[in-house]
């Protein structure tokens, strides 16, 4: 697909023919418009206010600039130049960080959704600019806290679920089709390993009938038989421009280090037997290493052994700290993080071909003892100010949580958490969707403690007298994952807040 963004108001020529770009899907969810990153993993998406709602369904791929901006003359009473203000502002707005409206083209042709205007009028009564969605966007499904492999570094919890307390097939079936009739279109599939559940590929057939788009990442030995399973069950069908991925997680280019960081021999072996398979069966995927000091030396014949093997997507991530096997030993050091950025340089130079995903080898800075905290001290003012400052900013373009405000995660006994990384007991677990339908626990108190919690709660903290107290957790959610794992509550400041008490445990 090419996708050509209109960035200036310039660009906006009477003759253009604008579309919303198929990367985008825009929807209707209660009385909220939003445009979503159609994708099978992220679920990204913008609010869209109302008078732009009635716009964009306007970028069809048929109507010119000089069509639309007649509607928007006719329909809301103004005079051509600020129709073409509006016009100007709507797509610069929207297109400043995304290629949300682009220019038509032929390779786009099949791609384009009909949009209905009325649709997407919303009543002003209604209308929440900001905040929870009313209806999850997405969820997340743990088919299985078990795993073929036992990884060092697992963030998962893992609890033990006897196979007796496992939901139904019946009844994951019967969530699947209320999340669809609700208008969910994106599963997150994680775990445990979601291929270790015996009846995991009759789910995951059903899911793709259903024409949800998701990601499936596994250390499960994929062998001949189950790729073409995969391939059979459509897994190499493209819904749309998209076609869904299986990730493989294998962490080095032989069996000392990837059977000792998977923590069970003979991995290595089945891993590569199947990435052989998945490719054989022309199914899409990609392979991902956690990297630790332990096989940091290792990735560069990794990425390129990976190439040999067929892959054309391959991430890295860098090992990030989690509340269950945590080591201070399997983070890596600011020299490690260098090399293999120049690492990661040149493979990217001889192989631009591959899609290479990398997440967090920001170098960090670190303190002596080898923690995130700052070294500077209150006294040191000018110095303790910078520090503020900073983190200011990066609070104000924190990535906010979706826990709870856009998603929600359903366990494999049906107990709901709000991120695969908390305990799946005690005040995490906000519903039981064995038994309750997803709209009873997205609307229940429980999940309320997370995106509503008494200010009453914070009282011993810096949230309790906070200006920002509502914004920040009614509208952007809130790491309570971080708060819990740096002060062993939820009801606390994430450390990455310029106000918290400190910067808070070493992450990545
Ligand atoms: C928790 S696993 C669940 C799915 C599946 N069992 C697997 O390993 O692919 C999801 C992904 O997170 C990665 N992962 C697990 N613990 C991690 C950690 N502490 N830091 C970074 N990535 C981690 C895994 O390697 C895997 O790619
Ligand atoms: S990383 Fe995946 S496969 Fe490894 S123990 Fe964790 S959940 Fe299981
Ligand atoms: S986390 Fe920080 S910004 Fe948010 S309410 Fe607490 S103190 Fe205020």
């Amino acid at each position: 697909m090419e996708l050509i963004a209109y960035k200036k108001a310039e660009e906006l020529n009477d003759n253009s023919i604008p579309v919303i770009s198929p990367e985008w899907r825009l929807k209707r969810i209660g009385e909220r418009t939003i445009l979503w990153f159609y994708e099978v993993e992220e679920s990204r998406y913008l609010n869209i206010p109302p008078l732009l709602a009635s716009i964009l369904p306007l970028f069809d791929g048929k109507r010119s600039f000089a069509d639309v901006k007649k509607i928007i003359q006719y329909t809301y009473g103004v005079n051509t130049d600020d129709a073409n203000k509006m016009l100007a502002e709507v797509i610069t707005g929207i297109n400043s960080d995304n290629k949300c409206v682009v220019e038509m083209n032929e390779t786009l042709e099949d791609y384009i959704v009909d949009y209905n205007v009325e649709e997407f009028i919303v009543s002003p009564e209604g209308f929440t600019p900001k905040g929870r969605l009313p209806i999850p966007l997405s969820i997340g499904i743990l088919f299985s806290n078990d795993c073929q492999t036992n990884c060092l570094y697992c963030y998962a919890e893992r609890r033990k679920v006897p196979a007796r307390e496992h939901m139904s097939i019946k009844r994951w079936k019967e969530i699947f089709h209320e999340a669809r009739n609700l208008g969910i279109e994106q599963v997150t599939i994680s775990g445990g390993d979601p291929l270790f559940h015996k009846n995991s590929i009759d789910l995951l057939e059903e899911l793709i009938k259903l024409k949800m788009l998701f990601l499936v990442s596994t250390k499960c030995h994929v062998t001949k038989e189950k790729a073409a399973r995969l391939k059979a069950i459509g897994m190499a069908d493209p819904i749309n421009q998209i076609t869904r991925e299986i990730q493989f997680s294998l962490d080095g280019p032989n069996s000392l280090i990837a059977d000792t960081m998977a923590g069970v021999p003979g991995f290595y072996e089945k891993a590569i037997d199947s990435i052989k398979n998945l490719k054989e069966n022309g199914l899409k995927f990609r392979v991902k290493a956690v990297v630790t000091p332990f096989n940091a030396d290792y990735i560069e014949d990794w990425l390129y052994q990976m190439v040999d093997l067929g892959a054309d997507k391959l991430a890295c991530a860098a090992y990030g700290r989690s509340f269950y096997r945590h080591k201070d030993e399997y983070f890596l050091g600011p020299e490690e993080t260098n090399m293999l950025r120049d690492v990661f340089d040149r493979f990217e130079e001889k192989h631009p071909e591959v899609d290479l995903i990398l997440t967090s080898f920001d170098a960090p800075t670190l303190t002596e003892e080898g923690e995130a905290k700052p070294k500077v001290k209150r006294d040191d003012k000018k110095a303790f100010e910078d520090r503020i400052t900073k983190k200011k900013e990066s609070w104000e373009s924190r990535s906010h949580c979706s826990g709870g405000t856009s998603s929600m995660t359903i366990t494999p006994d049906g107990r709901v958490i709000l991120c695969d990384q908390v305990p799946q007991e005690g005040e995490f677990v906000v519903g039981d969707l064995s038994e309750q339908s997803i709209m009873e626990v997205w609307n229940s108190e429980e999940i309320k403690r997370f995106t509503d919690p008494p200010v009453e709660k914070f009282v011993d903290t810096v949230c309790y007298s906070c200006g920002d107290f509502d914004s920040c957790h009614k509208e952007y959610g809130y790491c309570f994952r971080d708060s819990y794992f740096n002060y062993g509550t939820i009801y606390a400041p994430p450390p990455n807040c310029p106000l918290a008490p400190d910067d808070g445990f070493r992450i990545n």
